[in-house]
């Protein structure tokens, strides 16, 4: 039998991730000011083994060999994130130039091989100094957000058209601010949901000041981690636990951008929680974009558990597949949310902005990385997106995560993400075979199955 190719667009772009913290390091040089992940990672206790991002991929100095490596890979697009406090020290006031001046050369980096750059404005590192102020929870904060993006438009806007304004506001409010499992560690699920709602209104500000660099090119969006939630059975408390659920992470961001309004049952559950609301918010917040980022990784199986947050809690598949974030690998899911977005919101454009799996990858003697179950993963990803475009999603692109091994959060180092293997003590970067095979599917906008 011959092999079958699934053939994207011609314009589809191809790209990889990373976010600033992950795998900038140089966390206290040139200016740059405290960010509450340099906080965080330096309290102990805080993150697997004690790692922090204080070098992390050394990539603010290696730049210049990661959009090499961009370059072997064949990338059509790359998606990084800006350091707020790299930027603006203390999160507002004066700006620092040499940090702004690491991007301009990076961007410049990125043009010369032909490789589009898509900007996250904020993907987590807030400056310390702001969470002085109480952080996203003090809604002053949309307001020195919007300037903050105005001062990073107009440096970098000439040559960046994509934008991102958030990444993952559900993970910023609820692990940050309601399990404290993230910077700035808080558990207060009240301040969680006020929270999400300062960060939709700062994306609905940031939109606008992007609108008015007033060049057409400018093509803005926001990026959700989006999951299909689904019942573990035909209860009716385990179908309305996955109703909370889907409300709490998908429509409670979802709803407000493309419909102006958050969803009743998740308002009326949430109760003396509910953000606080002034008029007029919600018409910035639903300011007119030009896409979803979609964050996919895996799916939710839910059941009904009153001890827990939200009164629920998520089940593991008897005879799944498991990455080594034990999130189960269900590629089906990345159609179903496609689909799931396209109807229910219309958005403009789709891109996948985050999507990859956690191996324990190591090297062999010969020198190779043999991530084969990353390859596997990958491409039954790709061809469920290829079969939700041709049904009538509007997919642009796919971006994923990550372009090398990073610090993974919560648990530093311990997990490996990255297409490049990342031998942390001497900073040798070593594409996987799944790199090799990446840029193959690039190379031909196919995927052979
Ligand atoms: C997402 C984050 C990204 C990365 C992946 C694994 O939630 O946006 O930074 O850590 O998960």
């Amino acid at each position: 039998m011959s092999e079958e190719i699934l053939k994207f667009p011609d314009d589809f772009l191809w790209g990889a991730a990373t976010a600033s913290y992950q795998i900038e390091g140089a966390y206290n040089e040139d200016g740059k000011g405290e960010s509450i992940w340099d906080r965080f990672a330096h309290t102990p206790g805080k993150i697997y083994r004690g790692d922090t991002g204080d070098v992390a991929c050394d990539h603010y100095h290696r730049y210049r060999e990661d959009v090499e490596n961009m370059k072997k890979l064949a990338l059509k697009a790359y998606r990084f994130s800006i350091s707020w406090p790299r930027v603006i020290p203390q999160g507002k006031g004066p700006a620092n130039d040499a940090g702004l001046d690491f991007y301009d050369r990076l961007v410049d980096e990125l043009l010369k091989e032909g490789i589009e750059p898509f900007i996250t404005l904020y993907h987590w590192d807030l400056p310390q100094a702001l969470q002085e102020e109480g952080g996203w929870a003090n809604r002053d904060l949309a307001g020195y957000f919007a300037d903050y993006v105005a001062l990073v438009a107009h440096r970098l806007g000439d040559r960046v058209h994509h934008w991102i304004t958030h990444n993952e506001p559900w993970v910023t409010s609820f692990l940050g601010y309601g399990l404290g499992v993230h910077a700035p560690g808080i558990k207060d699920l009240a301040s969680a949901v006020q929270v999400s709602h300062h960060l939709l209104l700062s994306h609905g500000r940031a939109v606008e000041v992007l609108r008015d660099l007033g060049d057409e090119r400018t093509v803005v969006g926001i990026t959700l981690n989006l999951s299909p939630i689904h019942p573990a059975s035909e209860k009716e408390e385990d179908k309305r636990a996955a109703e909370r659920y889907d409300g709490n992470l998908n429509r409670w961001f979802l709803d407000p951008i493309f419909k102006g309004t958050y969803p009743p049952d998740m308002w009326k559950y949430y109760g003396d929680k509910v953000p606080k609301v002034l008029a007029g918010d919600m018409s910035v917040i639903s300011k007119r974009i030009d896409f979803v980022g979609v964050n996919y990784y895996t799916r939710s199986i839910v059941k009904a558990d009153p001890k827990q947050m939200f009164g629920l809690s998520t089940l593991k598949v008897e005879g799944a597949e498991y990455t080594d974030m034990e999130w189960e690998v269900y590629p089906r899911g990345i159609y179903e949310i496609l689909k799931r977005v396209q109807d229910d919101y219309d958005p403009e454009a789709i891109y996948i902005t985050e999507n990859g799996a956690a191996f324990p990858d190591e090297v062999d003697e010969d020198g190779k990385v043999r991530d084969f179950r990353r390859i596997n993963y990958l491409k039954e990803h790709f061809a469920f997106a290829h079969r939700a475009m041709k049904e009538g999603v509007k997919l642009k692109g796919y971006f994923v995560w990550s372009l090398m091994d990073n610090f993974e959060w919560a648990y530093g180092y311990s997990k490996r993400f990255g297409l490049i293997y990342l031998d942390y003590p001497t900073q040798k970067r070593i594409f996987k075979e799944s790199a090799h095979w990446y840029r193959k599917v690039i190379e031909k906008n196919g995927v052979e199955r």
